[in-house]
């Protein structure tokens, strides 16, 4: 592609925007942002400094040092330490919608993803991405699919992926949880901006979804 764009990705989660949009920023050569991985690592950061969830003025007392750093391969590291392997723990998922919810810690994650979006050709994925951080984005998806088929689609993906426990009803719960907490939280919050395109991936897999998304851009 010879024009430099950027393209914002919002969606609920587990809507397959992440694999996707990963495949296709590899198919294009784009450098693919997946922006959930720094409240991630954020997350992370105050569960290794004993941080008091219930204590606004504790969580933010760590932005100073976040200087978080995207390298190959999803791999992220906060000063010289890597917390990739630690992203996905129980404790950062319980954790992290106290410092999703909290201003301070989302103007400065804001300001680092437009930083970070500034050469161009870069596919950010998250939940304000369309709306807060590039609504000036040449292209703006907001990716959705039924709770039902989100919840089935991570069952198989941990049937495939051994992990335990794995039980249907619980994932959908959460998943469901997850919406509520994203799109009504005060800050930040999950919208459809205006002239986002609506993709609903429901009833596709990941290859057609990849198909009809190169699709789009090419015409662009
Ligand atoms: O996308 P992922 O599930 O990894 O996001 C982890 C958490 O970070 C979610 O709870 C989501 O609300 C939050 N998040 C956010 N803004 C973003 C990306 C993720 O609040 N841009």
């Amino acid at each position: 592609m010879d024009k430099k764009i950027n393209i914002a990705v919002d969606g609920t989660a587990s809507s397959g925007k992440s694999s996707v949009m990963s495949a296709v920023a590899k198919q294009l050569g784009f450098d693919f942002i997946d922006t959930g991985l720094m409240y991630r690592a954020y997350t992370k950061l105050c569960l290794m400094n004993n941080i008091d969830f219930s204590k606004e003025e504790q969580i933010v007392s760590l932005l100073d040092q976040f200087d978080c750093q995207y390298k190959e391969n999803d791999r992220i590291f906060v000063g010289q330490e890597e917390l990739t392997s630690f992203l996905s723990d129980y404790e950062v998922a319980e954790n992290i919608k106290y410092v999703a919810a909290t201003v301070k810690v989302r103007e400065k994650m804001v300001e680092l993803q437009k930083k970070l979006a500034e050469p161009k050709n870069k596919i950010l994925v998250g939940r304000d991405i369309t709306t807060v951080v590039l609504p000036d984005a040449e292209l703006k998806i907001y990716f959705d699919s039924s709770a039902e088929a989100r919840a089935q689609r991570r069952f198989l993906q941990n049937q495939r992926n051994n992990v335990e426990p794995n039980v249907y009803e619980d994932i959908l719960r959460q998943i469901q949880q997850r919406d509520e907490w994203d799109k009504n939280r005060a800050v930040g919050a999950l919208t459809i901006a205006p002239d986002a395109w609506l993709f609903d991936t429901s009833n596709i897999n990941i290859d057609q979804a990849i198909e009809i998304v190169i699709e789009k851009i090419k015409n662009l």
